[in-house]
């Protein structure tokens, strides 16, 4: 089958899946020479978008950033690499999980400093909600994200 055509029944999250590299310079960091939470949030809102919009191929808008995780600082003159892939659809929306991962250039030594779920939604020229192809996990870990992300919305439902 055809991507063309596996992306009208579906498309698995490998297809839409980004990687972005950045450079922390001294404008990017707080008085401790580390970088500054807000900077970060922007280059993993860019990332996420990104992923959404090529799942969609549409105007993408953030809906929510659920949540971000500062593990680790990021220094100066490391590198910042975001990974972001959709891990659920519904309707509209698109679930995307943002790792990231700094990297000294001096000493090659790389971690995960940071990790984060935000919501888009698909619009049109409006502005308004329009439907998004389904998400089809492929993976061991997709499964078990998608399947997680699914009981979560049955809970909340539940629990209205
Ligand atoms: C995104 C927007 C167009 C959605 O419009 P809306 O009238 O709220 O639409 P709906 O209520 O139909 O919700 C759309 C989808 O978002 C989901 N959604 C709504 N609130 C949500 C929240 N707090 N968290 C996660 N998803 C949410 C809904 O479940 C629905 O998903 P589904 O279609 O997959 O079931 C509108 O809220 C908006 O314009 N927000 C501002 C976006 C923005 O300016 N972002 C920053 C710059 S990009």
């Amino acid at each position: 089958m055809s991507e063309k055509s596996i992306g009208s029944l579906g498309k698995k999250p490998s297809i839409s899946e980004v990687e972005m590299t950045e450079l922390v310079l001294p404008n990017d960091a707080n008085i401790l020479g580390n970088l500054l939470g807000g900077r970060l949030m922007h280059w993993i809102d860019i990332a996420a978008a990104i992923a959404a919009s090529r799942h969609c191929n549409k105007a993408v808008v953030t809906r929510a950033m659920e949540s971000l995780d500062f593990k680790k600082p990021v220094h100066v003159g490391d590198i910042v690499i975001l990974k972001a892939k959709l891990i659920w659809t519904g309707r509209t929306s698109m679930k995307i999980m943002v790792k990231v991962f700094s990297e000294n250039l001096k000493t090659g030594q790389t971690m995960q400093t940071n990790e984060a779920f935000l919501t888009f939604v698909a619009v049109d020229d409006n502005a308004k909600p329009v439907p998004v192809p389904a998400l089809l996990p492929d993976t061991v870990e997709e499964i078990f994200m998608f399947q997680k992300q699914e009981d979560s919305i049955n809970d909340s439902r539940m629990n209205r």
